[in-house]
């Protein structure tokens, strides 16, 4: 339908959410937006665990946000996306399609028939013999049973692309800068560097806000309610005693740990960029003190991203909670600035 922008969908690990925007020229203005809470286990990292309890909370979210659209753009995750810099044959789009499989199988960790594959170019080809982009594979069991549950909840998949992506459209900021954007979910870290909007690394980590809830609780010996509660409350300052805050610092080390690695190897390759800024979003980002601890220990400004940034009109959505949203919106909106465009 003419002047309908489908909606951004971005189904995580611990909500599922919902972006719609309407375009007026080069802007984009928000119209609504809504997230419904996921039970544990439902999804796990982008893979669909209990897909009848997605198809019910997918509807229940239309029921409540009244869209004006059942078309989404769905965004897509998995713990074992690739994504890499390559250099394949410069054919026309249709040869391209049928040799990519033929060009790539020797990069993938899959089975190339189990995987769904896209090139994104990163220079013109012109008539050069071959074109340096980015190879992108998912495994394709993982994307079709979220579609499938998509299809099954009265919806319709306009379109999918990978959560990093949708990330950097939302959340880049461009400049100079070699720019480190980290969403850190419940289950998920997605880390994309990039230089003024061109990808450079993208990594999907297995690393989350449940696993640091999780190693609060055991060190603790609490429940996992109340090392939540603990955790979001005060973070690495800890509620005044000592061991609360050694747990909450032992338990971010792996991710932070894997974040000083994702750049190390970065700053090592061929390309040695080093990453200048980070830009913190998801609801992780929010636990008190990580910001702060991450520019200490891998020595790099860090700021939160402004995931709404390219939105307007937000004003009346701030006075449906739309504040409290943003920090776990940054897919949700890039996907439907994706559609869009
Ligand atoms: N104030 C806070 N302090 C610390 N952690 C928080 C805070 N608020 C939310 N979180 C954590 O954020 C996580 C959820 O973040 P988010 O909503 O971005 O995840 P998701 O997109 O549903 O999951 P994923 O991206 O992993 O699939 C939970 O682990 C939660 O504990
Ligand atoms: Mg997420």
């Amino acid at each position: 339908m003419a002047g309908v922008t489908p909606i951004g969908l971005d189904i995580g690990s611990s909500s599922i959410r919902a972006v719609e925007v309407r375009r007026t020229k080069d802007e984009y203005a928000l119209t609504n937006f809504g997230q419904v809470p996921l039970e544990a286990g439902v999804v796990r990292s982008g893979v669909v665990a209990d897909s009848a309890a997605l198809v019910s909370a997918l509807k229940q979210l239309w029921a409540a946000c009244k869209f004006t659209t059942k078309h989404v753009r769905l965004g897509v995750t998995n713990p074992q996306l690739v994504v890499r810099e390559t250099s394949v044959s410069n054919l026309p789009a249709k040869e391209m399609r049928r040799s990519l499989p033929f060009q790539v199988s020797d990069l993938l960790p899959t089975a190339v028939e189990k995987s769904l594959l896209d090139f994104r170019p990163l220079e013109e080809p012109g008539v050069n013999p071959t074109v340096r982009g980015l190879l992108v594979a998912v495994p394709k069991d993982a994307v079709m049973a979220l579609v499938d549950a998509v299809e099954k909840a009265g919806l319709h998949v306009a379109g999918v692309d990978l959560a990093p992506f949708a990330l950097l459209r939302a959340a880049s900021r461009l400049d100079a800068q070699v720019e480190a954007l980290v969403d850190i979910g419940a289950e998920v870290t997605s880390v994309v560097v990039h230089a003024d909007g061109e990808p450079l690394i993208v990594r999907t980590v297995p690393r989350g806000g449940s696993e640091i809830t999780d190693a609060m609780a055991t060190r603790l010996g609490l429940p996992a309610a109340e090392a939540e509660t603990l955790k979001c409350r005060f973070g690495l300052h800890g509620d005044g005693s000592p061991a609360t805050a050694d747990a909450a610092a032992d338990a971010v080390r792996p991710l932070l740990n894997e974040l000083r690695s994702s750049f190390t190897y970065l700053a090592s390759g061929e390309r040695q960029k080093q990453v200048t800024r980070v830009a913190l979003c998801g609801g992780g980002a929010l636990m008190p003190g990580l910001a702060e601890l991450v520019q200490e220990k891998l020595s790099v400004q860090v700021m939160y991203a402004d995931s709404a940034a390219r939105l307007r009109d937000i004003r009346k959505a701030r006075e449906r909670g739309f504040d409290r949203f943003v920090p776990s919106a940054a897919v949700s909106i890039g996907l439907t600035l994706g559609a869009a465009a």
